[in-house]
């Protein structure tokens, strides 16, 4: 098989790491690669911060609800939808930038975030390295805000963690082909029954990795999709982000 598509296609998220430094040239490819990353219209609306420090990423680790792989491992990439810079480029042209106010625009932006944090992650698996993505910087988005300096129409979306692995984890089930993959039509109903053998997976699994918190996915699913959790709604319109259109 193609060397790029197994690697992809052997995903797995480490949270145990090395203290060991990642070679500045490494990471100057892993950065080099997300630089390349489409983005919508041309925008270049994200930015990165890499973050060394190491009592940088203990206060990360903390702002993210106690998750001491970000302090371990020895790079801490935070993901910026950035507005601020598109922002100059319409005052350049004698414009006033508004696409920060609508839906469009954070749907947009955090598309591409995603797609430079794909790469990121994608980039580092290939030079050996293991990942984890974090989304738990959002628990305390202005705190994110505050260590790294971030400018008005910017936001801290999503982190990766990167270093050399400690110990290997197993790589997570997913849920069956047939509730991803949908051909010309979207097939409602294969997804009950992909869930329901998804459920009894998932819980083999945390059974077989002697996980004892493990939840079946539609129980972690209403343990987190039945409330509102992350209220980054304030945060985001001080930062200059709502929805009017
Ligand atoms: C946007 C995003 C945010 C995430 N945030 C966290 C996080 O804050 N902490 C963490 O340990 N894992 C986080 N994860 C990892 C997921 O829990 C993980 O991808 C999922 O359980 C599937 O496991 P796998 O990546 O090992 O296949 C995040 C994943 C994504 C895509």
């Amino acid at each position: 098989m193609n060397e790029t598509i197994r690697l992809l296609q052997a995903h797995h998220s480490s949270r145990s790491y090395k203290t060991d430094p990642i070679p500045d040239g490494v990471l100057e490819a892993i950065i080099e690669a997300a630089h390349r990353a489409p983005t919508s219209t041309n925008s270049q609306e994200v930015s990165l911060v890499v973050v060394r420090n190491e009592k940088s990423r203990a206060r990360i680790a903390e702002i993210a609800g106690g998750q001491p792989w970000i302090a371990q491992a020895p790079v801490f990439i935070a993901v910026i939808v950035d507005l601020y810079k598109t922002g100059l480029g319409v005052e350049n042209a004698g414009g006033k930038q508004v696409f920060q106010r609508s839906l469009e625009g954070i749907v947009a932006a955090v598309s591409d975030a995603g797609i430079a944090m794909a790469t990121i992650m994608a980039a580092s698996r290939a030079s050996g390295l293991g990942v984890v993505p974090i989304g738990g910087i959002r628990r305390d988005p202005q705190a994110m805000i505050d260590l790294l300096g971030l400018p008005p129409n910017t936001f801290p979306v999503d982190g990766v963690v990167l270093g050399y692995v400690g110990e290997e984890s197993p790589q997570k089930p997913r849920m069956s082909i047939q509730s991803f993959r949908h051909d010309e039509k979207y097939h409602p109903e294969a997804i009950k029954p992909a869930i329901d053998a998804y459920d009894r997976t998932l819980q083999a699994y945390w059974q077989r990795i002697g996980r004892t918190d493990g939840l079946s996915w539609s129980a972690n699913m209403a343990q987190h999709y039945s409330t509102f959790s992350r209220l980054i709604k304030s945060v985001a319109q001080k930062q200059g982000f709502t929805i009017e259109v």
